[in-house]
């Protein structure tokens, strides 16, 4: 292994950059040449990359995106966009290559795998919907973002008495509603991996004016429904001025909590280590305090366990 590349892939989280600054300055310690590629798969086959040194990736460790940057690739997912890929890294020397992103990035990296390149998969998504790995990169700075807003939003909430819908991201998985809304003190969290009772929002809601609560805060997970069909439900049930709340983008983006960068820095240099150690198809995770590695098709029909016990738990603490 002399010469490894890295790229970033799907929906950017924070705590990217930290991981790809892990890749390069671990590369370059065990004397690798480490090459960036710009713009996830569509940047390999297209060749659209740079070489990296020590000073490419200083002052990256606090910021959010991906200096990398990032794409839905269509065209890695035909043969012939794969090939195209495969004949850039042939001709361009490069051993090993390093995919950090989400479910669809490792399903490329696979690919990869299979046309004889050791590649190495990183979680990177603010969804934490990966059932092989605790915790996946950009999931706290997310979670942590969604309850200052929530904080925000109860201010306003009880200065006019309403009540209030934020949906968060998440895709299919629950998990960013969970732990916001356990940690923000949310009165219903709404996700898909439960049953979705509006009664039991509404009666919730109605108990808690009756003994003069000022707000309610609902937190609905995208892949569970739509803030907006949400809120006029409610309203029109319990007569009580609701307000819808997207959050969007603002859950991807911003400087990284500590936790994620000190997981992108573990993860990133680990899988810099798996390739020097003549690893492939493999992707790196996070299971207690430990840094693991898992074979990627292993990993991928892990079903993502959603933490039911908390989710009862924020139920009892929210009467
Ligand atoms: O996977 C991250 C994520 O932000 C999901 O939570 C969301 O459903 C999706 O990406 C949105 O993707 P895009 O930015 O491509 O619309």
């Amino acid at each position: 292994m002399k010469k490894i590349a890295v790229l970033t892939s799907g929906g950017d989280a924070p705590g990217m950059n930290a991981a790809i600054r892990a890749v390069v300055r671990n590369g370059i310690y065990n004397n690798l040449e480490v090459v960036g590629i710009k713009k996830g798969y569509d940047g390999l086959i297209n060749a659209n990359m740079e070489e990296m040194n020590l000073s490419s990736v200083a002052d990256i460790i606090h910021r959010g995106g991906t200096i990398l940057r990032t794409a839905r690739s269509e065209e890695f997912r035909t043969e012939e966009g794969r090939k195209k890929a495969l004949n850039v890294m042939k001709v361009l020397g490069i051993d090993g290559i390093i995919v950090i992103g989400g479910d669809g990035s490792f399903r490329g990296a696979k690919e990869l795998n299979t046309m004889g390149i050791p590649a190495i998969g990183v979680p990177g998504t603010i969804d934490n919907d990966l059932g092989y790995t605790d915790y996946t990169i950009g999931f706290d700075t997310s979670i942590n973002t969604v309850i200052d807003a929530i904080s925000k939003i109860r201010d306003t909430s009880t200065s006019h008495g309403r009540a209030n819908i934020i949906e968060v991201m998440g895709r299919d998985c629950g998990d960013i509603a969970l732990h916001a809304g356990l940690a923000g003190g949310a009165e219903s969290i709404i996700v898909p991996e439960a049953e979705i009772n509006v009664d039991q929002v509404c009666n919730k809601l109605l108990k808690g004016r009756n003994r003069g609560k000022l707000h309610s805060i609902i937190i609905l997970a995208e892949g569970a429904g739509n803030a907006i069909d949400m809120s006029n439900q409610i309203k029109e049930r319990t007569g009580i001025e609701t307000r819808a709340t997207i959050l969007g983008y603002i859950q991807r983006g911003g400087s990284p909590t500590a936790f994620d960068r000190i997981l992108a820095s573990k993860m990133g240099a680990k899988a810099v280590n798996l390739l020097i150690n003549g690893a492939k198809n493999r992707v790196v995770g996070a299971k207690g305090k430990n840094i693991i590695d898992m074979d990627i098709d292993e990993a991928l029909n892990i079903k993502n366990d959603f933490d039911m016990e908390s989710y009862e738990l924020a139920k009892i603490l929210s009467i």
